[in-house]
């Protein structure tokens, strides 16, 4: 996961933009600038992003999918959770409302950037993923970029999802990143499996030069939401390494199944 923290930055540098406050219909999220987030945050894979698409890569090669309708809620620039859900997928939808990561994402899935070949390499140690000879092919036949937020998501559409630093990455106020862990797991059909990372105690991250929001969630909130939504569920937190600027921030990983 990102480097500075999935894009959930530490608030150590002043708000640039006034940013306190802002609810996620404030956010000019055309203004991310996915160029800039892959520099920071993926051009290199972290040994906790390896942690995370391990996990990630373990739990949805058990989970018994095949031909699965999968999506991915606020893709912004990253591939490795599409990468995760690729061999057991009919389709895969790349959910986001930023037009620029939308751009992004539509070149990503012609074609994908060979920054993201390491994380493959860690997907195709285990075999279903190796059996899959072009993932790039794959991605190009099977991804969809769609231009959604996660607070409009159709109910029970798909078969399998994964969110990564979006709930706690989206606005100041933790009642929306409760919302939207909610629609992202009301979104899947009853018994989906589904992966969710979460950045804790995050106040908001720089992009380039801008400032986005973050909810500073812990992982009680995390959990309440969760539960409301999914079962069969697992936890697993991690100190990002190396450590982010501020000590305190952690990730959350959960894997469960929706309730629907
Ligand atoms: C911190 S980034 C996370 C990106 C990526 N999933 C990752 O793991 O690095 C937050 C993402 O949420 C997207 N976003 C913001 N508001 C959204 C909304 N209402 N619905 C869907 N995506 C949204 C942003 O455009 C951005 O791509």
């Amino acid at each position: 996961m990102p480097v500075t923290g999935t894009g959930c930055d530490p608030p150590s540098t002043p708000v640039p933009f006034g940013a306190a406050g802002r609810a996620n219909s404030e956010v000019e999220w055309d203004g991310f600038d996915p160029q800039s987030y892959v520099r920071k945050n993926y051009a290199a894979l972290r040994p906790d992003d390896r942690q995370l698409l391990c996990g990630i890569r373990d739990f949805f090669a058990a989970a018994g999918l095949d031909e699965a309708r999968c999506v991915d809620v606020g893709s912004g620039a990253n591939l490795y959770p599409v990468l995760s859900l690729l061999p057991f997928a009919r389709s895969i939808d790349l959910c986001d409302l930023s037009r620029s990561n939308l751009a992004w994402l539509r070149r990503q899935i012609t074609g994908y950037d060979p920054i993201w070949d390491p994380y493959w390499r860690v997907c195709a140690e285990l075999p279903a993923y190796a059996a899959v000879t072009d993932p790039r092919a794959r991605l190009a036949q099977a991804g969809r970029a769609l231009e959604i937020s996660v607070f409009d998501l159709p109910r029970r559409m798909w078969d399998a999802g994964t969110m990564f630093f979006v709930a706690c990455s989206i606005s100041d106020d933790p009642v929306e990143a409760e919302r939207a862990t909610s629609r992202f797991l009301g979104a899947l059909r009853p018994g989906s499996p589904f992966g969710a990372a979460f950045m804790l105690g995050s106040g908001g991250y720089r992009v380039g030069q801008r400032w986005f929001p973050a909810g500073r969630l812990e992982r009680a909130d995390v959990a309440a939401s969760i539960a409301a939504g999914g079962y069969e569920l697992a936890f697993r937190e991690l100190r990002p390494v190396p450590p982010l600027r501020d000590e305190h921030l952690t990730m959350l990983l959960v894997t469960g199944r929706s309730r629907g």
